[in-house]
């Protein structure tokens, strides 16, 4: 059998070992989401490191751990802390936590992160609905041998954030009063940010936004049949637009001042979809 397979199904099997709890979304907690535990019903937490094989996290503020637990009556398995590239592993790797969740049952995926703006009419704290992405500057999380139990080797990728969980975030935006935006994501690999050439090169070609994840996981998810919708938090407009320097503080500090407002968004999305 496929050793990528092989290694889902040993996590899978050691999650199935201290709970039971059965998903039906799934949530990866980007930067500025990682006191989203106060808006669930926790019943069980797993730390990545207690999971063999898991690939943890290294970066300062992104504490690694599954939660499994409800918001309001829908049952959700979110990851407080994700895995980049740029730490330094295999690109299979970075995309097995969204495996482990689709095989633990989640049919949803709800993807967010902080993102540097592109679109010259974003500002920083707004949050950006995602409705497609680009991902030809990051390597695809499907080379290599295919893992035929999971999907197919040429999977589609034309309606990769699905419209109707895209429209549920919109309802959930415009019930709470919160102004949305909407646009492309671009993933670099990072961990560098860009230069302003690429920053308008990346605007040329039509990103909204640029980041360092999530359109992998997405294209993972979608591989295995997961419905896919995401939302970023613009924390700082990307190089070259204003005269400042980038940094990973103002990142941190931008979705956290957004916290409360980018919980109540999610909140109110995920109860849509159920
Ligand atoms: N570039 C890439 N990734 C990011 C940025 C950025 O400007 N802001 C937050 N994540």
């Amino acid at each position: 059998m496929n050793a990528a397979y092989v290694k889902i199904q040993d996590c899978v099997n050691y999650i199935r070992s201290i709970t039971e709890f059965q998903p039906r979304v799934a949530l990866v907690l980007g930067s500025g989401l990682g006191g989203y535990a106060r808006n669930m019903r926790v019943e069980a937490e797993i730390p990545y490191g207690d999971i063999e094989g898991f690939p943890v996290s290294t970066v300062p503020g992104h504490d690694g751990r599954f939660l499994f637990g409800y918001v309001g009556e829908v049952p959700v398995v979110a990851m407080k802390g994700r895995v980049h590239f740029y730490e330094g592993y295999a690109i299979e790797d970075v995309v097995l936590p969204i495996r482990i969740m689709g095989m633990l049952g989640a049919e949803i995926l709800i993807l967010t992160n902080a993102a540097g703006g592109v679109d010259l009419s974003f500002n920083p704290g707004d949050l950006m609905v995602i409705t497609d992405q680009i991902v030809s500057f990051a390597l695809s999380p499907l080379v290599g041998p295919n893992i035929e139990e999971l999907g197919t080797r040429f999977p589609d990728m034309s309606r990769i954030y699905d419209p109707q969980l895209v429209a549920s975030i919109r309802e959930a935006a415009a019930e709470n009063g919160i102004k949305v935006q909407e646009g492309v994501y671009l993933q670099t690999t990072g961990p560098q940010f860009e230069t302003p050439a690429e920053i308008r090169m990346f605007r040329t070609l039509g990103a909204s936004a640029v980041g360092m994840s999530t359109a992998v996981e997405a294209i993972a998810a979608r591989h295995m049949g997961m419905r896919v919708c995401g939302v970023s938090c613009i924390s700082n407009m990307a190089a070259g637009i204003l005269d400042q320097p980038l940094n990973h503080e103002e990142v941190q500090e931008t979705a956290n001042r957004i916290a409360q407002t980018f919980e109540t968004l999610i909140t109110g999305a995920i109860a849509k979809m159920a």
